[in-house]
């Protein structure tokens, strides 16, 4: 198994699950953030950490599309290990529905 950051990441990328990976398996998009299912170890510190909620472990039924982004796109944007300032629009973005057909880019993010 592994745990993958669902849409309800998009445009709020609020980065406190980077802080407390013990393998530093996220990856940054300039939208979300993503979670290499090979590297994670499953330990499950970081969902809780999530404002959002965006993080879930993939033995949660219907994360299929979820789990497919973040092995595509953690294999293509940086690595991030420390959190920076979340976008300043962030807060808008937390009750959105359908936020991957409206705002999801598949541009990398800076990293560290
Ligand atoms: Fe990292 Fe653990 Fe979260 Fe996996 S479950 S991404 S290893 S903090
Ligand atoms: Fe995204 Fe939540 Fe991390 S909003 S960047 S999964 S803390």
């Amino acid at each position: 198994m592994t745990y993958v950051v669902t849409d309800k990441c998009i445009r709020c990328k609020y980065m406190d699950c980077v802080e407390v990976c013990p393998v530093d398996c996220f990856y940054e998009g300039e939208n979300m953030l993503v979670i290499h299912p090979d590297e994670c170890i499953d330990c499950g510190v970081c969902e809780p950490e999530c404002p959002v909620d965006a993080i879930r472990p993939d033995t949660e039924p219907g994360l299929e599309q979820w789990l497919s982004v973040n092995t595509e796109y953690a294999n293509k944007w940086p690595n991030i290990t420390v959190k920076r300032e979340s976008p300043a629009d962030s807060a808008e973005f937390e009750n959105v529905e359908g936020k991957f057909d409206k705002y999801f880019s598949a541009e990398p993010g800076q990293g560290d």
